[in-house]
């Protein structure tokens, strides 16, 4: 149901990302990798604000990726503190438009599977040195998507399907459009 609902989307956003493309450079790279920082560092917050402080959002872990990946492509730490961060969110209210958003922002560690090993053999970028957040779970990535699609499952009801499906919608059309304006996209 998401996956059909989002296709159309994803198809879209795989083919304007400049990441499989053959002249990827590692400027480019750089600039992609701030620019995903700008979307996950607000959305972080707006996810922990809606789960409470003790939250252990999988965003969590992605956003300490993306300042790594920051930190080993040559920004320092004011310079990161400076990025421009996306104030148009999909909106967070309520259990329904959450499952929605981390559908897509956990969707996303399946293609970084393909991402990682592009990244590596084109620019010599891995784990360690820029490459961490398209590789953020790991071995653990298949696991931790089957945990995912259960807990959709487990919440599946025609009384809020569509909230999720709205979310998710939502959650690309909001990273599309300011991968855009960050000037990313092809
Ligand atoms: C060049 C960029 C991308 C490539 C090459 C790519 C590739 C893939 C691949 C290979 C899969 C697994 C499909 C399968 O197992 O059947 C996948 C799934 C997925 N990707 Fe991407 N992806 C890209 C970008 C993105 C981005 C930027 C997002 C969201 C921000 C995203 C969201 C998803 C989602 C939600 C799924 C799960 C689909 C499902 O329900 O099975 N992808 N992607």
């Amino acid at each position: 149901m998401l996956r059909a609902a989002t296709a159309a989307q994803h198809r879209a956003l795989e083919a304007r990302l400049p990441l499989t493309h053959p002249d990827l450079d590692r400027a480019t790279y750089t600039k992609i990798i701030e620019a995903y920082y700008g979307f996950h560092a607000p959305l972080q917050r707006k996810i922990e604000q809606f789960l409470g402080p003790r939250s252990t959002a999988p965003e969590r872990r992605k956003v300490a990726a993306l300042i790594k990946d920051l930190r080993a492509l040559g920004l320092n730490d004011p310079q990161i503190g400076t990025l421009p961060l996306c104030m148009t969110l999909p909106t967070l209210e309520t259990q329904a438009q959450l499952l929605g958003i981390m559908y897509v922002m956990e969707g996303a560690t399946l293609g970084g599977q393909v991402l990682r090993r592009i990244i590596a053999d084109r620019l010599g970028i891995h784990a360690d040195s820029g490459g961490e957040f398209l590789d953020v779970y790991g071995r653990d990535t298949g696991r931790l998507w089957k945990a995912f699609l259960k807990q959709l499952a487990d919440f599946d009801h025609p009384e809020h399907n569509n909230q999720v499906v709205d979310a998710a919608c939502a959650t690309f059309a909001c990273f599309e459009s300011w991968l855009d304006r960050a000037g990313v996209l092809s």
